[in-house]
């Protein structure tokens, strides 16, 4: 029954705005929806009870004037399940006190203005895997208390327009979105993620003022066709998110926007370069990763950095680990020791790295050598 959109709701994890000391592998619960306030909460109860109850319990028949369930769908206790229906469009009569609906892989093309008339009590919306495109500047407008929208595997090729202000979180992965305009995200306020990775999309395809006026937390923009770190995205990211693109490079002002980074993930590109006193735009960091780039040297600035615990540097072309590349010269300095620093698959001999330039790490196995083959 629910499995697929229970699964669904568990992927924008983000145990980052509370960062502990223990950071950072530390997984919060699954269950644990607390950044989106308590409609997070109270929704995965439901679905859970939902998926309790619907082992071994029949689905009431509705009273004779309540709302009737959509031909095929399975409703219970506000949740409409219409997935894997083969649906061309959305159904009809969907009960108006309906707070998950779930229409993902069928073969929905368009969302017409009224296709969800009437349902301001939606919570999350699901519509991964059909085949829209087109989705009419009003549809979302109804939506009032919409805070998740499921919108990944799709063929958009534009953010929809005027999105609820209540939405908390927003994935469009795998779409065909080349063009983020200025104000696309006009009147959201305050979200928590947004994924967008997977779309064609360049550097230029930002234009100046895409996210103009948005307060997000973390961002996703992976697998897609960046050169650079996007230069105007918003301050107030905590997590962001861009492996597998084709950055080269991390250039001196590419990071000055992004204070407040905690989580920076720059796996899996072609990084040769990283710019001397980059770095100290991002005095927050916690965790950085390079893995599976081109660096040949252990970034600099390194030392600075008070709070970063987490560098993963492995399968990279790194010959040297010198004294002073990870830990500061000064006693005191960094304000939590390294927990986990990644180095393998990279040509450093690492009998010949002087066991003092870990001094400042927590613990000796948190530092993986391995071995370089070739
Ligand atoms: C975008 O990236 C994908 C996957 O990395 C690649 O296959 C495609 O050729 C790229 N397109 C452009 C226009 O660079
Ligand atoms: C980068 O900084 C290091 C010291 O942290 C310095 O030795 C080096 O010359 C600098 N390189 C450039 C290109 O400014
Ligand atoms: C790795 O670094 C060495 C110099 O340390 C350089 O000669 C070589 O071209 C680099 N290899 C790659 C694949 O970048």
């Amino acid at each position: 029954m629910l499995p697929s959109a229970s699964v669904l709701l568990l992927l924008c994890v983000s145990g980052l705005l509370v960062p502990s000391q223990g950071l950072p592998f530390e997984q919060r619960g699954f269950w644990d929806f607390g950044l989106d306030g308590d409609g997070g909460g109270g929704m995965m109860m439901m679905m859970r009870d939902e998926e309790e109850g619907s082992a071994f319990e029949e689905t009431p028949a509705p009273p004779p004037d309540g709302p009737v369930c959509p031909f095929g769908c399975h409703c219970h206790r506000h949740v409409v399940q219409c997935s894997d229906l083969g649906l061309t469009a959305v159904p009809k009569n969907i009960p108006t006190d309906t707070k998950l609906l779930d229409l993902q892989n069928n073969r929905i093309t368009e969302l017409p203005e009224d296709s969800f008339k009437g349902l301001s009590n939606l919570y999350a919306l699901v519509l991964v895997n059909n085949k829209i495109s087109k989705v009419n500047p009003r549809t979302f407008v109804p939506l009032r208390h919409l805070q998740k929208l499921y919108f990944s595997r799709n063929l958009l090729t534009a953010v929809p327009k005027n999105l609820p202000s209540s939405l908390v979180e927003l994935r469009i992965h795998e779409n065909r979105i080349k063009k983020v305009p200025e104000g696309a995200f006009n009147g959201l306020g305050s979200m928590n993620c947004i994924e967008m990775g997977r779309n064609p999309i360049q550097n230029s395809g930002f234009e100046p003022g895409a996210f103009k006026g948005l307060k997000l937390n973390y961002l996703r923009i992976s697998e897609a066709n960046l050169t650079g770190i996007p230069k105007d995205l918003p301050e107030s990211l905590h997590e962001l998110h861009l492996d597998s693109n084709q950055i080269q490079a991390i250039e001196l002002e590419d990071l000055s926007r992004y204070k407040n980074l905690f989580r920076l993930g720059l796996g899996y590109n072609h990084i040769r370069m990283i710019e001397n006193g980059s770095l100290a735009f991002v005095p927050r960091l916690r965790e950085l990763h390079l893995e599976n780039n081109q660096l040949s040297r252990v970034p600099r600035g390194l030392p600075d950095m008070k709070y970063l615990q987490v560098v993963y540097l492995h399968s990279n072309n790194i010959s040297q680990v010198g004294m002073n590349d990870f830990c500061p010269q000064g006693f005191g300095m960094k304000r939590t020791f390294y927990n986990g620093i990644s180095l393998f698959g990279n040509p450093v001999n690492y009998w010949e790295v002087q066991p003092a330039a870990f001094r400042c790490v927590s613990d000796r196995l948190a530092i993986q050598f391995g071995n370089y083959k070739k």
